[in-house]
């Protein structure tokens, strides 16, 4: 098979590259990337000389580029990871996020139509649902639960979940979406939050905790998720949706006192700062029709996969620090010191 991957130079397209040059040898994989501040050439390192993997940097908004890289590689499948990924980072400045998660996609999907892929899959979240009472833990989200979101990022990728459904019913697109929950993992960019924390525990900075600390996320290992979309796109039934995590619902407190506690750090360095804006409280997926028809099931405990994650970020230093000594210097300045939140 042969896979053309955008945002692969990203944190779960690379993750998800890794998985299927590992799982599939005898595949292709093509990565389309604009490498923005969030991606990493560096990151794959380790395939870049494979002969059966090729790099192509480029923007998905790029219809010219995109049209040409189709045809001449006429990939079996697309699968589009290539977004702006930060909550933050919507909340200063939209405009990007519009441009590029759904514009990119449709420009994406135009190109699918005209070379006839065989299938679509859109890498969407479940911030696109809004979010849950913190009080009502029987709630969690189904594919059916409507759209309602909170933030810009979570705006935009719902706009391109409902293009994506409307290319399908409309020209026959062959779509999937599937909708996953926080991932964390090896190679995730150190503006969210436990990468962020890992961070600056072992520098010995203040961690910022956003409000109250008490917002939960569902957390899933990046692998469990790449394994998601792999089933997804070779079983999947075209045209649905399929929701993606673990039942792994923590607040954001629990996760920094286990990160300080991991590290030896003492819980002095926790900081409560402003809150973001529109900051949704719960999230919590309901994955009983991936389970159900598609078998799948995480593999990575949270406690496993945590130990894992500060073991890699311990180990691999010098990926993160030379990303936060760069563009990132800018983002921590207006994001966090300018607002005086730390
Ligand atoms: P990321 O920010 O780490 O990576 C995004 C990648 O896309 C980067 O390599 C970047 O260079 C690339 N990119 C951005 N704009 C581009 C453009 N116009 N053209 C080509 N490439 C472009 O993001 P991530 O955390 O790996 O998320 C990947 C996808 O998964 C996103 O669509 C995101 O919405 C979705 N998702 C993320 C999570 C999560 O917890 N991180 C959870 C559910 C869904
Ligand atoms: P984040 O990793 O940005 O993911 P998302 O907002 O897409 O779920 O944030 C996860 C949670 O951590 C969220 O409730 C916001 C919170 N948070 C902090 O408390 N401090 C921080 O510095 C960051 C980046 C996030």
């Amino acid at each position: 098979m042969k896979h053309l991957v955008t945002g692969g130079a990203g944190f779960i397209g690379s993750n998800y590259i890794f998985y299927l040059l590992e799982k599939y040898p005898e595949d292709k994989v093509i990565c389309l990337d604009k490498l923005t501040y969030a991606g990493n050439l560096s990151t794959l390192k380790t395939v870049l000389d494979l002969p059966n993997f090729k790099f192509v940097k480029g923007d998905i908004c790029d219809r010219e580029l995109v049209y040409d890289l189709v045809e001449n590689e006429r990939p079996d499948v697309i699968v589009n990871f290539a977004a702006e990924s930060h909550v933050d980072r919507s909340i200063e400045d939209p405009s990007i996020f519009l441009n590029t998660n759904i514009i990119g996609t449709s420009v994406l999907m135009d190109a699918a139509r005209k070379y006839e892929i065989k299938r679509f899959h859109q890498v969407s979240t479940d911030e696109v649902y809004g979010d849950l009472p913190l009080d009502r833990p029987d709630l969690l989200f189904h594919e059916d639960t409507p759209l309602h979101t909170s933030s810009p990022y979570s705006s935009s990728k719902a706009g391109a979940d409902l293009l994506v459904m409307a290319y399908y019913r409309t020209f026959g697109l062959p779509v999937t979406i599937s909708r996953c929950s926080n991932n964390y993992g090896p190679y995730q960019f150190p503006e969210k939050l436990i990468p962020l924390m890992i961070a600056k525990a072992l520098n010995e900075e203040k961690l910022p905790v956003y409000g109250d600390g008490a917002n939960v996320r569902d957390w899933l290992y990046v692998e469990d998720h790449c394994e998601a979309i792999d089933l997804i796109v070779r079983k999947g039934r075209i045209g649905e949706v399929y929701n993606v995590g673990g039942h792994n619902e923590r607040n954001n407190l629990t996760i920094v006192k286990l990160i300080l506690e991991e590290l030896g750090k003492s819980e002095d360095l926790i900081h409560f700062v402003t809150d973001r804006k529109g900051h949704d409280r719960r999230y919590a997926i309901d994955p009983t029709k991936i389970h159900n028809e598609l078998g799948w099931l995480p593999k990575t405990t949270f406690e496993k996969g945590i130990k894992e994650t500060i073991a890699w970020y311990l180990e691999h230093r010098e990926w993160w620090q030379t990303i936060m000594s760069g563009e990132y210097q800018n983002y921590y300045q207006k994001m966090y010191l300018d607002k005086g939140r730390v």
